[in-house]
């Protein structure tokens, strides 16, 4: 089976290692004579790589070629990515991908072409990096209700605010050593400011719930307004914050999906998982909460996501592997100002009593939470579980001026 990829970057040029690296292994899995990459497109140069010769910047010589059964796609990006991957399986290639970017937009779209096709389009990488969650999800779990998934998605940010919490270091050190180990997004703003980890929410939630979620329905927020302070506050009730991406699905067939940074109990399953790791919790109605753990990031655990999908084509070239969603469908994700949850408040005050007797009329009783060092006139305190629409009318009224807000979770 001859294989092209579009794009030798950080992942591309992983998978060009692990296919040459464990080839003998990879063509026994795939059940065909030879595995063999023949063509790279990128349009930079690589002087003095070994995959020298298989260079193109011309998609055509990929596109035309007939022996090429498998197109592995990670430039990233939705464009020029989505034409290409649509032009492949078009001309009846199975496409392989890691590019979330362009599955949570074109999701839906490339797998009905897919399934004219006869081909396969799959992207066992595009969530967690390395961890197997796709394919669980579709088939392992296949048994199931899933009513809700939670996680961990995104490896940077999950990298930065552990360098942040346990070493002390600076947000933009701890990035430009995440960028240096490939990480980050060519735009870490992507990841930084939740966009990335909101991709694969959506990735996940359209698996799971059946219709295909975007982008623009998930309220996203990223880490850069976490503060030290927070942290402290968040070790004071017992947890750590974390960027978490979240769905749920409720009885009348909605559902939300939201990404926004956290608090999470210490004796969650995901308060421990530090670095580059993500986790991703599901929840079943017939297996009850299942954790998927491991490397979200970086060359080598994100190409071996890449090639068991390419295995999977090369043993399914004549059966296409059917999994798949919906397209969208109207008022189907609930606005993010209708779920509830209790809120952390970090706030400044003037007269502490006067802050106090506004915060007990507005909410009601909630729980106060200090720690040595808190700066003078500052307050922190979680409400009861209200929704965020009630949330901004009360917060807006208090005698107090707030410095962050963070959700609270029951994970
Ligand atoms: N920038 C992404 C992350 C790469 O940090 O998780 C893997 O999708």
């Amino acid at each position: 089976m001859n294989i092209a990829i579009m794009g030798y970057g950080v992942v591309g040029s992983g998978v060009a290692e692990v296919l040459k690296k464990n080839n003998a292994s990879i063509t026994k899995r795939s059940m065909q004579d030879e595995m063999k990459v023949t063509r790279i497109l990128d349009l930079r140069d690589f002087p003095g790589d070994e995959n020298e010769a298989l260079f193109t910047k011309d998609f055509k010589d990929i596109l035309n070629d007939e022996s090429i059964g498998i197109v592995v796609e990670t430039m990233g990006g939705v464009n020029p990515a989505y034409d290409f991957v649509l032009d492949c399986l078009k001309a009846g290639k199975s496409v392989v991908t890691s590019n979330k970017e362009l599955v949570a937009a074109k999701g839906y779209e490339l797998l009905k072409v897919a399934e004219e096709k006869n081909v396969n389009f799959l992207f066992e990488a595009s969530v967690g990096g390395g961890i197997p969650i796709i394919r669980p999800i579709s088939q392992c779990l296949a048994a199931n209700e899933i009513d809700e998934i939670a996680g961990i998605l995104n490896g940077t940010t999950n990298f930065i605010l552990t360098k942040m919490i346990n070493d002390g270091m600076s947000f933009e050190d701890a990035l430009k050593i995440a960028q240096e180990l490939g990480y980050a997004e060519r735009d870490p703003s992507a990841d930084v400011e939740g966009k990335d980890a909101c991709r694969k929410i959506c990735i996940l939630a359209s698996l799971c719930f059946g219709n295909h979620v975007y982008p623009d329905e998930v309220y996203t927020e990223g880490i850069t307004k976490i503060a030290l302070a927070d942290v402290e506050y968040a070790k004071a009730w017992g947890g750590v914050i974390k960027l978490i991406g979240r769905a749920t699905r409720y009885g009348d067939g909605k559902i939300s999906a939201m990404v926004s940074p956290a608090f999470i109990q210490s004796h969650s399953q995901l308060a421990g998982v530090d670095d580059v790791f993500n986790a991703i919790l599901v929840r079943g109605d017939a297996i009850g909460d299942v954790v998927f753990y491991g490397r979200g990031a970086g060359k080598l655990p994100t190409a071996s996501a890449v090639v068991a999908d390419v295995i999977d084509c090369a043993k399914h070239t004549e059966r296409r592997k059917f999994f798949g969603w919906e397209n969208s469908i109207a008022d189907y994700v609930v606005s993010y100002r209708d779920i509830k949850h209790p809120f952390f408040v970090r706030a400044s005050y003037a007269d502490e009593a006067a802050a106090k007797q506004s915060i007990a009329d507005l909410f009601g009783e909630v729980e106060y939470l200090t720690y040595e060092g808190a700066a003078a006139n500052e307050l922190g305190f979680i409400t009861a579980a209200i929704t965020q629409r009630e949330f901004d009318e009360k917060i807006a009224k208090a005698d107090v001026q707030v410095g962050s807000v963070i959700r609270v979770t029951d994970y």
